[in-house]
């Protein structure tokens, strides 16, 4: 793993065996980094700020920008081992290698843009000048989960490296392979030694707290659950760390009588079925009105129950496996829970018997209300479908959770799309869309769903502190 500039092993000489979810078969010996290794990243971390923060931002800019580039040029390396490691099927793959890139473009523009994002003036009592700038947070954690190995990563480091700011990279235990070839990729575009280190471990909980307890790191940047982000806001508060959280979904999407069907099937599938399902701004509440309840439902199903299922490199498959058999598990248990307490089960709704953490494309209806899956993130291939009357009813079931991630519309009328929208309380709402990420847009939830944003302008200045200065002439 790099540190300072070297690739270097675990200081306890520990590995971590990473596998592969569709054969179970092991793919590589990573550095299992202990509390150590994670003080030594910040070390190197904290040595390399100042002259980062100094690099002019059209220096930082090209070297995001060649990062872009290398990794377009190296797609298909990077997704044949996004789908190793993660099991997504390879077009998935390419498509988050495109993603996962556009971010060093999206923020080497805008790190050509950093310093003249500032004001000057003089004060409304006219008595004397004001100047506002943007300054590095310095030092910052950015740990990362294993749906998108390397997207996320991406979302954290660009905006990061553009604002001048050093940082520490934990990615997931599961699937550490693609940080590390992005690591290798930036050392090669010519990021200086120090400024990307990047630490694997299965002590994530023991080598995080011991740098978060150190007063040099500044901000921590995650993504993962509401619940281990709550714990690591609860360790943000003694040093006031600076911290950006994209935590849980439970994200409803809603399709009115007036929608185009095809629109809103095709729709659902993305949102339901991207990355199995393992993704925070998965549809995990479909509501349809009730007079296009039955055909949305039937043809919704048709296209589940025929979705391939396999390993991710065969090029027929679109619905890889599941990161683990505990995830397996607990999406399984969600599923008998809603069956057992009376829901109906159209599709799928059974483990396969075979090697892989698979598990089928599911449909559920008539679920009860205390069903556990109607609050809980399902975070796997179950689509659980409720239907409702009116527009009223829908946004106070859609509004009815902690969480505030991604939210969906399919409607032919605009201007009921964009009411329901704004009365939705989320982050995000697709209208007619069932994926809406992009790197120029503000990612992130309200309520439990977290804090901050991540791409577009906001995901720059999350990594910026506002510097003002009252100048007396
Ligand atoms: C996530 O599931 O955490 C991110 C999904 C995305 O960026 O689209």
């Amino acid at each position: 793993m790099p540190i300072g500039g070297r690739w270097v092993p675990a200081s306890g000489g520990g590995t971590i065996t990473v596998a592969n979810p569709a054969t179970e078969a092991p793919l590589a010996q990573v550095p299992a980094a202990t509390i150590e290794d994670g003080l030594a990243a910040l070390d190197a971390a904290c040595r390399a700020q100042e002259a980062w923060a100094a690099t002019p931002a059209r220096e930082r800019a090209d070297i995001l920008d060649r990062t872009y580039h290398s990794i377009r040029n190296r797609r298909d390396e990077f997704a044949a081992l996004i789908t190793a490691e993660m099991g997504k099927p390879l077009t998935e793959a390419q498509a988050e290698v495109d993603y996962g890139a556009g971010f060093f473009r999206w923020f080497a523009e805008s790190a050509n843009r950093s310093h003249i994002d500032g004001q000057y003036g003089v004060e409304p009592g006219g008595q004397y000048r004001f100047a506002v700038s943007k300054r590095p947070v310095g030092p910052s954690l950015l740990i990362t989960p294993w749906n998108f190995p390397l997207a996320m990563g991406a979302r954290k480091i660009a905006p990061a490296l553009a604002a001048g700011c050093t940082t520490i990279l934990k990615p997931a235990e599961a699937t550490p392979l693609t940080s590390l070839l992005l690591a290798k990729v930036m050392e090669e575009a010519g990021l200086p030694a120090g400024v990307l280190n990047v630490i694997t471990t299965n002590n994530s909980r023991g080598v995080i707290a011991a740098v978060m307890a150190d007063p040099r790191l500044r901000k921590i940047s995650f993504t993962g659950s509401t619940q281990v982000g709550s714990a690591l806001l609860a360790q943000a508060a003694p040093n006031v760390l600076n911290t950006s959280m994209e935590l849980g979904g439970n994200a409803p999407l809603i399709v009115f009588d007036d929608a185009d069907l095809d629109q809103a099937v095709d729709g659902a599938m993305v949102a339901k079925l991207r990355n199995g399902g393992q993704s925070c701004v998965g549809a995990n509440r479909i509501y349809v009105q009730d007079g296009i309840a039955a055909e949305f439902t039937r043809r919704f199903t048709k296209r589940m129950a025929t979705t391939r299922v396999g390993d991710g490199t065969d090029p027929a498959t679109e619905l890889g496996p599941l990161i683990d058999s505990k995830q397996v598990a607990t999406v399984s248990a969600l599923v008998q829970d809603a069956l057992a307490k009376g829901a109906t089960c159209l599709t799928g709704g059974t483990t396969p018997n075979r090697p892989g953490s698979f598990y089928p494309a599911t449909v559920l209806t008539n679920i009860p209300d205390n069903a556990d899956i109607r609050t809980e993130e399902i975070f796997g291939p179950v689509a659980a479908i409720y239907t409702f009357t009116t527009e009223d009813e829908v946004i106070a079931e859609a509004n009815n959770t902690p969480y505030g991630l991604a939210s969906y519309v399919f409607t032919q009328n605009l201007a009921k799309g964009l009411r329901v929208a704004d009365a939705i309380d989320a982050g995000m709402t697709g209208i007619n869309r069932g994926v809406v990420s992009n790197p120029a847009a503000p990612f992130g939830g309200t309520k439990q769903s977290g804090l901050s944003r991540e791409g577009g302008t906001e995901g720059l200045h999350a990594y910026q502190e506002t510097k003002y200065t009252g100048i007396q002439l």
